[in-house]
């Protein structure tokens, strides 16, 4: 049987507000399988960031339940949650988020010094195998700064995969790069979904992209609306 890596139901984002509560979605019911790759689309303010980050348990909903790689995470302390994302968890940002006095290296390895049993020689090693995959072997010494958009982004994605997470979290990822440069980090994550079997859960303006994944949910209004693949209405 397939094996759900995210089970929610009834997943509630609620906030309180001064003088009014704001519902950002309501009762969203959700599985996401091992290995899948899923897109959420919707317009800007629609609550793809806030969905994402409750997934990612980087946030807690206001109500519901919600099970990542087998963890009951509304029981769980802030504490608790943190190991479960430096266990099953990479995140992706659209801004990358990389750490300016770091070198490349320095930033993949970052991750794995939060393990009780960090080696600084075997982190190292496996950063740089990391690196190599997303072809930035020779950058691995440089600094953010000198480094280009999309090689950016390739350490970021290479930094979210140093921990060999079961699930891989991109919040429009591609929406800082030039189109030749989306195309390519698109591909790039694809690829590592398709060789390493982690789960991708990518969020995109980009309706073109969303299509070339298994699944498309598409939020509005609160609500996830799922698209069948192949067809031709989004
Ligand atoms: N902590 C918060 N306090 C108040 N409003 C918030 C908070 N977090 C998100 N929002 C609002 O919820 C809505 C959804 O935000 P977001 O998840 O960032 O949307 P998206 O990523 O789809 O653009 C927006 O209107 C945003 O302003
Ligand atoms: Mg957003």
């Amino acid at each position: 049987m397939p094996q759900a890596v995210i089970s929610a139901q009834n997943l509630t984002q609620k906030i309180q507000l001064a003088d009014k509560s704001l519902s950002i979605f309501e009762n969203l019911n959700l599985d996401i399988m091992k290995g899948e790759q899923i897109a959420i689309t919707g317009r800007s303010g629609s609550g793809k960031s806030t969905l994402l980050g409750i997934l990612a348990t980087l946030d807690q909903a206001s109500g519901g339940e919600l099970t990542v790689c087998g963890e009951n995470i509304a029981a769980l302390n802030e504490e608790q949650r943190a190991l479960v994302r430096l266990k099953y968890i990479g995140f992706v940002f659209q801004s990358f988020q990389l750490l300016p006095h770091l070198t490349a290296l320095e930033n993949v390895m970052l991750p794995l010094r939060l393990h009780a049993n960090f080696q600084y020689a075997e982190a190292e090693h496996r950063a740089l195998e990391l690196l190599k995959k997303v072809g930035l072997e020779r950058q691995a010494e440089q600094t953010p700064k000198v480094l280009s958009g999309g090689e950016q982004q390739r350490v970021a994605i290479a930094r979210a995969l140093i921990s060999q997470p079961k699930i891989i979290f991109a919040d429009e990822p591609t929406g800082n790069l030039d189109s030749q440069t989306a195309k390519e980090i698109e591909q790039l994550l694809f690829a590592l979904n398709q060789e390493l079997g982690t789960t991708l859960v990518l969020v995109t303006h980009d309706l073109k992209l969303a299509r070339q994944c298994q699944r498309h949910l598409h939020l509005f209004e609160g609500q996830l609306h799922e698209h069948v693949q192949g067809g031709d209405h989004v």
